[in-house]
Formats: structure tokens, C-alpha cells, sequence
């Protein structure tokens, strides 16, 4: 089963909006199969964000990103990666649409509250990164009622 990799960056930590986020992956009918608290440090920030380190905004959002705890996260689901990034809503929060985590809960670009892999083979890479040492066992089927 597909799963993706989403972090809750710190400004959402620091608003309270941790529940938020949780309550509507799990409301959808996602899994949350990872999580923990984290302080990254500099160039862990600068790894996960390798892709975009020549953009001129890269060391304001690196800053950011260490700028306070984090939660990692792996929720898992079917096409869990593309819902995931319509769950959390466009990158611009005023392109954002309403209903969406950004589009209700942020007005800047930097500090847009959340992160979501963009890919499933991100994902993975995303996952290795932040939980090298893989995932607790989690014995269940996907739920009858949520699941055909
Ligand atoms: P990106 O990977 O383009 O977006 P997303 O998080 O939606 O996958 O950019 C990563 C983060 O970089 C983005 O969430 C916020 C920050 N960022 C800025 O600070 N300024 C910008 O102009 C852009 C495009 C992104």
C-alpha cells in the first residue's frame, strides 16, 4: 500500500494545529503507520531539501525548518501521495483553496504549516531519510468500511 511521508513544519507545531492535520488524514481514511517529535539540524534540513538548494529562498527555508520541533510523519492509504498533497492544498496559501490545510491555516509561503512528499518515489526516499530505522510493526487490515 502506497505511503507517503508529511511533516509538520514548525510553525504549525507552535499554533497547535498538530491535531488538526491528524484528525484529517485519519478522517479521510489514511493510516498514520510513523510519527515522531524532531529538532533537525542544519544540514539534515539541507538534505531533505537538496532539490531546491539553488533556489534563492533555500537558506530562509532551512532556517525555518530548524527553527523549532517538527513532526515527522509516514501515513499510508490508497493514492495516498497525490490526495495527501490535495489534503494539505497548494504551496502559495493564497492559491490554497479553502478546505485545504493551507488554504485554511496560512497566508505566507514560508510558513505554509506542512510538508508532503510530491511523489511516490520521494516518498520513499522521504521515509529512508526521516525513519532510518524503519517503522514500528502495525498489525491490521485496511478497514472494511473504508476499503473495498
Ligand atoms: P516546494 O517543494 O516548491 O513546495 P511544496 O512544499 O508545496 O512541495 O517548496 C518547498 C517549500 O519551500 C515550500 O513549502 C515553502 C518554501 N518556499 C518558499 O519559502 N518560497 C517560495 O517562493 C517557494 C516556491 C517555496
Amino acid at each position: 500500500m502506497e505511503q507517503t511521508f508529511i511533516m509538520i513544519k514548525p510553525d504549525g507545531v507552535q499554533r497547535g494545529l498538530i491535531g488538526d492535520i491528524i484528525s484529517r488524514f485519519e478522517k479521510k481514511g489514511y493510516y498514520l503507520k510513523g510519527m515522531k517529535f524532531m529538532n533537525v539540524d542544519k544540514s539534515f534540513a539541507q538534505q531533505h531539501y537538496a532539490d531546491l538548494s539553488a533556489q534563492p529562498f533555500f537558506a530562509k527555508l532551512v532556517d525555518y525548518i530548524i527553527s523549532g520541533p517538527v513532526v515527522a510523519m509516514v501515513w499510508e492509504g490508497k493514492d495516498v501521495v497525490l490526495t495527501g498533497r490535495r489534503i494539505i492544498g497548494a504551496t502559495r496559501p493564497w492559491e490554497a483553496a479553502p478546505g485545504t490545510i493551507r488554504g485554511d491555516h496560512a497566508v505566507e509561503v514560508s510558513r505554509n504549516v506542512i510538508h508532503g512528499s510530491d511523489s511516490v518515489e520521494n516518498g520513499k526516499k522521504e521515509i529512508a531519510l526521516w525513519f532510518p530505522g524503519g517503522l514500528a510493526e502495525w498489525k491490521s487490515n485496511l478497514h472494511p468500511w473504508i476499503y473495498e
